[in-house]
């Protein structure tokens, strides 16, 4: 295959009257990093949830990788869902906060999907696991409760842990807007080593100056259709459209 790693087209996603996204498209290329950039509301989790077939759009056609799946003509039923199923297992989500398994170790919570969901070999996976917690910073914790670590501590859990199931592309919806400020820097320090370690990354962030170091190509979102995309150098230091420069005005001024 060629180095196109998702291709998105015609995406088109409403809840009730309401239209969220409004004709989509953008590609991305292995090993590079995407940030989502749009004001509340825009549309940037439902994007998100779209490419994991979290959400299922109306119309409009998702490929990760090897698995395409066209919303305008998903089958209903089972094989609907196995379609749906078949795209969400090409990518890991990392949310605001983490939702991990509260009775579980660390490292229990790396293990239970690649054990139980791909019916992996529990010593291989395990391994793993450890070289993903020493990955991010915390091969000292394996035997902790998410209740032991801080906010921080937790969220690279759940980095770790969507890295366990070998997505080929990993999706994050603001993953340190509920931390502290002095959290802030230790996972963002995480996500750039991804970027830097060719995972194909897709972040919705308010870090704009992250989003300058970290992107390969910035793409803005307003009112659920891309308003302007490019690398960082113009989107974000040099943007043609008002509307973004607006945006840009309103965030670097709170940050
Ligand atoms: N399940 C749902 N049912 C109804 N409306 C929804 C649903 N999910 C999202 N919406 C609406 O769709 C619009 C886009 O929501 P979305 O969460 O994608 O925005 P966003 O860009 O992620 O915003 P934020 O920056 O606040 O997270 C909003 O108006 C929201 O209220
Ligand atoms: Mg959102």
């Amino acid at each position: 295959m060629n180095d196109i790693r998702i291709e998105v087209s015609g995406l088109h996603k409403s809840f009730g009257d309401l239209d969220v996204l409004r004709g989509i498209g953008f590609t991305t290329s292995r090993g590079t990093s995407t940030v989502l950039l749009g004001p509340s509301g825009s549309g940037k989790t439902t994007l998100l949830r779209s490419l994991n077939a979290l959400d299922t759009p109306d119309r409009g056609v998702v490929r990760i990788d090897d698995v395409s799946v066209d919303f305008s003509a998903l089958p209903p039923g089972k094989a609907g869902r196995a379609a749906a199923a078949r795209l969400r297992s090409r990518s890991g989500m990392v949310f605001q906060s983490h939702n991990l398994f509260p009775h579980r170790t660390v490292l229990q919570n790396l293990t239970e999907g690649p054990v139980v969901a791909q019916k992996r070999p529990l010593e291989e996976v395990v391994g793993e696991a450890r070289g993903l917690l020493d990955q991010v910073g915390l091969a000292d914790k394996a035997d902790s409760y998410p209740y032991q670590l801080s906010g921080g501590q937790q969220q690279r859990v759940g980095i770790a842990r969507a890295l366990a199931l070998k997505p080929r592309v990993v999706l994050f919806d603001e993953p340190t807007s509920a931390l502290d400020p002095e959290l802030v820097g230790e996972v963002l320090a995480v996500i750039k080593d991804l970027a830097t370690e060719g995972w194909t990354t897709v972040i919705v962030t308010h870090e704009i100056r992250f989003a300058e170091r970290v992107a390969d190509q910035v793409l803005f979102l307003d009112g659920g259709v891309i308003v302007e995309h490019g690398p960082p150098g113009q989107v974000i230091a040099d943007p043609r459209e008002e509307r973004t420069r607006r945006f840009l005005r309103r965030v670097l001024d709170h940050g």
